[in-house]
């Protein structure tokens, strides 16, 4: 159980409630999130099962476990490559993770400063402007979030972490729920309900599917070797398999519901659709400002999701401090202050984005969606692509029927898919939406 929630913690975040909706509004919908869900279950579920049986017969940080894996299975020990690019996708996420881990601390302040109390769309718009254009403000409570994480991780408080998961994610879905009494009034729930279930596969480009790739992994919290160092804790008896479902469906329930939740509230109040990162930030409050109560369960709604953020920061946080103890002989403490600042420096990039250098563009756009674009689009794909073949060609076929508990009818629905669907499925999204394959 204690397994379980840790990984519950870490999966449901800002990728559900905040990261999930938006991309779903800028890709156009339904036919994105059909694409999202098939890769759930398709390729994130085996994913998930191979990282956390590697975790477990490892029983080390990921660099090292893909190192002694390697090894034990007669192959070459630079698979420990392939643990270090997770550690460092980690990093790279989290420092812009943090910046609206601390946006959501920041929004507990503003619900309950009333500001919100009847407020219309440009207002609230309007309140969103202003603490984005001010890089001191959301550079400060980008500090505060990265600071509690770097804390929590720095004491290693794994009974603290449970317990929070525990209250957590059932009020999480309980305020959803609320919400969504809310937005079935708004009369726009039809059209909420359309846009996210009647799919158009004629828009779909290929970019599309490699974000909902790209978000499967995210939200699962997979290719980051998080789940494989939770997994070096895991206990032999307990079932990965029902382990993983367990954790998967959680995820997406609260996915789907916040989608339900704030789709409504767009056509409702006639906001943009691809507002981009903010929409939660705009759609939640003008909500709660109109609906009774709205003080109170908004703060709750906010503090929640604010304890979400950090249960899933310090998992991202976790590996990088459990590969510098281990292998530079540092104390905990040492290791999770000297990881935890680089990281809040990089995320200052972040911070700028939206405002200082808003105008900056290269690439993709500002500082802030390359980041977004080379992590999610690139290298969680790749990383998932290297641990499916990893687990379903590298580790023999004993090694891992012994973690998953024999070879039953399970087992054997796995292994084909993490040799043949993840691994073809994932390449073939890459190749596609970069444009080096060109199929009709
Ligand atoms: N899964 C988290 C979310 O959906 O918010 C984000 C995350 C946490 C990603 C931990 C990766 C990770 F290792």
């Amino acid at each position: 159980m204690a397994f379980v929630l840790a990984v519950t913690g870490s999966a449901v975040g800002l990728g559900n409630i905040w990261k999930f909706p938006y991309v779903t509004g800028q890709y156009g919908g339904a036919a994105f999130v059909l694409v999202y869900l098939a890769c759930i279950v398709l390729i994130g579920l085996p994913v998930m099962m191979s990282e956390i049986l590697m975790g477990r017969r490892g029983r080390r940080n990921p660099v090292a476990t893909m190192a002694l894996l390697g090894a034990e299975e007669g192959k070459s020990m630079n698979w420990s490559w392939l643990g270090a690019m997770g550690v460092i996708a980690g990093v790279l996420i989290l420092s812009y993770y943090s910046v609206y881990g601390g946006y959501s601390v920041a929004y507990v302040v503003k619900i309950l400063s009333g500001v919100f109390s009847d407020a219309r769309a440009a207002d609230v718009i309007a309140v969103r402007d202003s603490f984005e254009g001010s890089w001191v403000l959301v550079g400060l409570f980008h500090t505060i979030f990265m600071g509690v994480s770097i804390f929590v991780v720095a004491r290693g408080v794994e009974g603290g972490l449970e317990r929070a998961v525990r209250f957590m994610v059932p009020g999480l879905l309980l305020l959803l729920i609320i919400l969504l009494g809310y937005s079935m009034n708004t009369g726009y729930f039809g059209a909420g309900m359309a846009f996210m279930f009647t799919p158009d596969f004629s828009k779909l480009t290929w970019e599309a599917v490699l974000a909902a790739m790209g978000q499967a992994f995210f939200t699962l919290s997979i290719g980051m070797g998080a789940v494989m160092a939770y997994g070096a804790y895991l206990p032999e008896e307990t079932s990965i398999t029902t382990s993983a479902a367990a954790v998967a469906i959680a995820d997406t329930t609260i996915a789907i519901t916040a989608g339900l939740v704030i789709f409504p509230l767009v056509f409702a109040n006639g906001l943009n659709i691809d507002a981009g990162p903010s929409l939660v930030f705009i759609t939640l409050p003008l909500a709660f400002g109109q609906m009774t109560g709205g003080t109170v369960f908004g703060t709750l709604f906010f503090v929640l999701l604010s304890f979400a953020a950090w249960t899933s920061a310090i998992s991202l946080l976790e590996p990088a401090v459990a590969w510098v103890v281990e292998k530079y002989n540092r104390s905990r403490a040492e290791a999770a202050v000297l990881i935890g600042v680089a990281i809040w420096a990089i995320g200052l990039g972040t911070v700028l984005s939206f405002n200082v250098l808003k105008d900056v563009r290269f690439l993709r756009g500002t500082l802030y969606d390359n980041l977004d674009f080379l992590t999610i689009n690139v290298m969680l794909p790749l990383s998932g692509l290297f641990i499916a073949i990893f687990a379903g060609w590298v580790m023999c076929r004993n090694s891992t029927a012994e973690e998953l508990g024999g070879a039953g009818t399970s087992y054997r629905l796995w292994r084909v898919l993490v040799r043949y669907a993840a691994p073809i499925g994932i390449l073939f999204v890459f190749l596609k939406a970069v444009g080096l394959l060109e199929l009709s």
